[in-house]
């Protein structure tokens, strides 16, 4: 019997640390279940001091959790190979990932249709993605029960504690970003449901956001500009701010807050960590955006301060403030 449904979900654009989040708290639970995206995403974590990185297979991997790619998700079946292959010579057990037979399969054909026509103009990972979901509405797409080995396939019900874990986030979904400059998937807690269960057994939705905003790809709200502003250059360094599937310098600019606010509402967020707040305690620069307006705070405890006031204002969430690589 399926008791319980959680879901970790990304508030800005991608790179909050979700992954680190799923991996924290991944340990409660009977299966860890991708429901969007795929080889776009890149989830680093940490274990034991030691950096690992995923693009479609869940976290949930590197605590022996069954993984489940859900019929929602894109996979590139290379891609998933090698992933395997990485994770089995890391001595991780990779008999508990499970692709759904109904998962659409990116072809080369998408990505060299995405290299050549979206890359540039939308800034995309180049990935295939648009091009694979494309193929999967017009219903001439290819599924993975044709083309991944019959032991990673699974069709089966899921049961007790589940954990969803995002990929992208609110500001790239399909529906809810600023489209064009989104993905093309469905990266809310609503899609989450895809897996297969009844959005009634969602107890808690996780949000996870960042001090400050961070962009990879093109989107007018983070123009150019923002990579010759020395205060956003040190945040850069200090925040490692790069893509880690495309390597891109990410474009940083200040937390929006209403934006934030609009994204907690439309999720049903019921527990948000904001990450990296060390980051800012490192610059040495406290400063948010509220209605196109820049605040500026003497300390972390000020910012720190509005935020929960200004969250808190109409609504009841938990919030957390996190450091870079602080385990929760
Ligand atoms: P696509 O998903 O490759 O089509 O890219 C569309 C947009 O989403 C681009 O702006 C990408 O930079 C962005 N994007 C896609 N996946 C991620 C992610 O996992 N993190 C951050 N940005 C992403
Ligand atoms: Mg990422």
């Amino acid at each position: 019997m399926l008791n319980q449904v959680d879901i970790v979900v990304g508030l800005a654009w991608g790179d909050e640390g979700k992954g680190k989040i799923v991996n924290a708290i991944c340990k409660d639970y009977n299966y860890v279940c991708r429901w969007n995206g795929g080889p776009n995403a890149g989830h680093t974590i940490y274990l034991n001091n030691k950096k690992y990185k995923t693009h479609i297979i869940p976290c949930g991997v590197f605590h022996s959790k069954k993984c489940i790619i859900g019929p929602n998700c894109v996979i590139n079946v290379d891609k998933f190979y090698d992933e395997i292959d990485y994770l089995k010579s890391e001595g991780f057990d990779t008999s508990l990932i499970k692709v759904s037979p109904k998962t659409n399969i990116i072809t080369q054909r998408h990505i060299i249709y995405d290299k050549l026509y979206l890359q540039k103009k939308l800034g995309t990972t180049a990935q295939g993605i648009a091009p694979a979901y494309s193929d999967k509405m017009l219903r001439c797409g290819k599924l993975a029960k044709d083309y991944i080995d019959k032991k990673y396939l699974w069709d089966g019900e899921l049961s007790g504690k589940i954990l969803c874990e995002g990929a992208q986030s609110f500001w790239l979904d399909i529906n809810y970003g600023n489209y064009p400059y989104v993905t093309s998937s469905e990266t809310l807690p609503y899609s989450a449901c895809s897996l297969g269960f009844s959005p009634k057994k969602i107890k808690n939705i996780i949000g996870v956001a960042k001090a400050y905003d961070t962009k990879s790809g093109v989107d007018p709200l983070f123009p150019e500009v923002l990579f010759d502003i020395p205060e956003f250059k040190l945040i850069t360094d200090y925040g490692e701010e790069y893509g880690s599937t495309t390597g891109r310098k990410r474009l940083v600019n200040w937390l929006r807050l209403d934006h934030l606010d609009y994204a907690i509402k439309k999720s049903g967020v019921t527990n948000l960590i904001i990450n990296k707040c060390d980051i800012l305690n490192q610059a040495r620069m406290y400063k948010l955006i509220v209605a196109n307006i820049t605040k500026k705070f003497d300390n972390l405890d000020r910012f720190q301060k509005y935020i929960r006031k200004y969250l808190l204002k109409d609504k009841k969430i938990k919030i957390l403030f996190s450091g870079h690589k602080e385990v929760l």
